[in-house]
């Protein structure tokens, strides 16, 4: 059995054209015009297939196939980064949607759900719409979220969805057969090693901060080169500090500042405040715990030798996550079976498979990223490699029904 292949294209095409930019990739931030119109589209497309498709109260979209047993997620996301790439989330959830497809009609012991989940990419908070169907979406992260909180107030009306009900859309872990997620890989590891599929074995933690620089505005050409607290130069040198620390300490970790925002911002002004955005993550819990000291420390050195205050706030938290030993499994037989090569490897991206697996069994597939390359809108992945993915979800998919017929539970 496979999915069909000529019309996984044509929604994949689909789908890509909306929020299309020029460069070839997709502009689908959280809750923008383009973000909601492929989540339209997609269940417009469910249930023109006859499938049901229902909406829950964190916004997560799902068609689903119902059978007389828990329900197997299959899923990703919708949203991009900005200025991101078309392969990023939307080949999981319409290949998702194309097992299902395939799957109609068959008497199955478990239930399909094909999931797009609500603000993957942290343009607003990240995990947002899985950390809610997961239970641990937290009150601190709504207060301070990643996109800023009057950005997340907007996002959720635009969306039609209220804050004080995200948490109804939790779901009971024993109504769950498990998630599995199929996803680029984002990285050079399965291109360089020349295999087709990856089975992921864990997730990287990340941790996000914004750290405000403060000093004073003042004129840029009247203001003495020694009488200035430049908030913009302690920034700068913060940057630079992190990325050499991390080279030198952290082999296997990363570090970034992805943004930077200059107050007031002009030529003639010496930089009164800068709001950084520092991330950083590893696979090692302990190893999280040691950037975030010696990172913010630096900050703190930073803004000394500029004599300026920092204020850190953090705005998001995300442990380094193992993937369900049996769904690794499932996934090996199945490109196995479609005679894949296949290799386990961890992900140094962020999912939602992060989320799940803190209540019901999950796991990854990978297919390469040519050059390694993502958030970025010449990100591709070859249709090949787009179509073993999709069958390996579907064959890991009737593997996971196999499994759960035999236990019985
Ligand atoms: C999501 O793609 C992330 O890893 O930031
Ligand atoms: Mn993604
Ligand atoms: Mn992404």
């Amino acid at each position: 059995m496979r999915v069909d292949e000529a019309s996984l294209r044509e929604d994949f095409d689909a789908l890509a054209a909306i929020g299309a930019t020029p460069a070839g990739g997709v502009d689908r931030p959280s809750f923008g015009d383009a973000h909601l119109a492929a989540r339209r589209w997609f269940l417009e497309r469910a249930k023109a297939a006859g499938l049901e498709t229902r909406v829950d109260a964190a916004g997560n979209h799902s068609a689903v196939l119902p059978a007389n047993g828990p329900t197997l997620l299959l899923g990703s996301h919708l949203d991009s980064v900005p200025d991101g790439g078309r392969y990023d989330g939307a080949l999981g959830v319409v290949a998702a949607l194309h097992v299902l497809l395939a799957l109609q009609g068959h008497d199955l012991p478990l239930t399909l759900e094909a999931i797009d989940f609500t603000d993957e990419e942290g343009t607003l908070v990240g995990l947002l719409g899985s950390e809610a169907l997961t239970g641990v979406l937290s009150d601190e992260v709504l207060r301070n979220p990643r996109g800023g909180r009057d950005a997340l107030l907007a996002g959720l009306e635009r969306a039609g969805l209220h804050e004080e009900q995200l948490r109804d859309a939790r779901r009971d872990p024993t109504t769950l057969a498990g998630y599995v997620e199929l996803h680029i890989e984002q990285g050079p590891g399965l291109e360089h090693a020349g295999t087709q599929i990856g089975i992921v074995t864990g997730i990287v933690g990340a941790r996000s901060f914004t750290l405000d620089f403060r000093g004073d505005a003042r004129h840029a050409g009247t203001t003495p080169m020694n009488a200035r607290r430049d908030a913009g130069l302690a920034a700068a040198v913060f940057a630079a500090a992190a990325n050499a620390l991390v080279v030198r300490d952290f082999p296997g970790c990363v570090a970034t500042v992805g943004d930077m925002r200059f107050h007031p911002g002009a030529f003639n002004i010496v930089p009164g405040s800068v709001r950084v955005s520092l991330e950083f993550r590893s696979l090692e819990r302990a190893q999280l715990d040691a950037l975030e000291t010696v990172l913010l420390a630096e900050a703190k050195a930073a803004a000394k030798q500029h004599a300026l205050g920092v204020d850190v706030t953090p705005v998001g938290h995300w442990e380094p996550t193992a993937l369900d030993a049996g769904v690794r499994d499932a996934i090996e037989t199945a490109a196995e079976g479609l005679g894949l090569t296949a290799l386990e490897l961890p992900s140094g991206a962020g999912h939602d498979a992060q989320a799940l697996a803190g209540i019901t069994p999950s796991g990854m597939i990978f297919v390469p990223s040519v050059g390694g390359i993502s958030h970025n809108p010449s990100e591709h992945t070859e249709w090949e490699d787009c179509v073993n993915g999709a069958n390996t979800l579907l064959h890991t998919a009737l593997e996971l029904c196999r499994v759960y017929a035999v236990r019985g539970t």
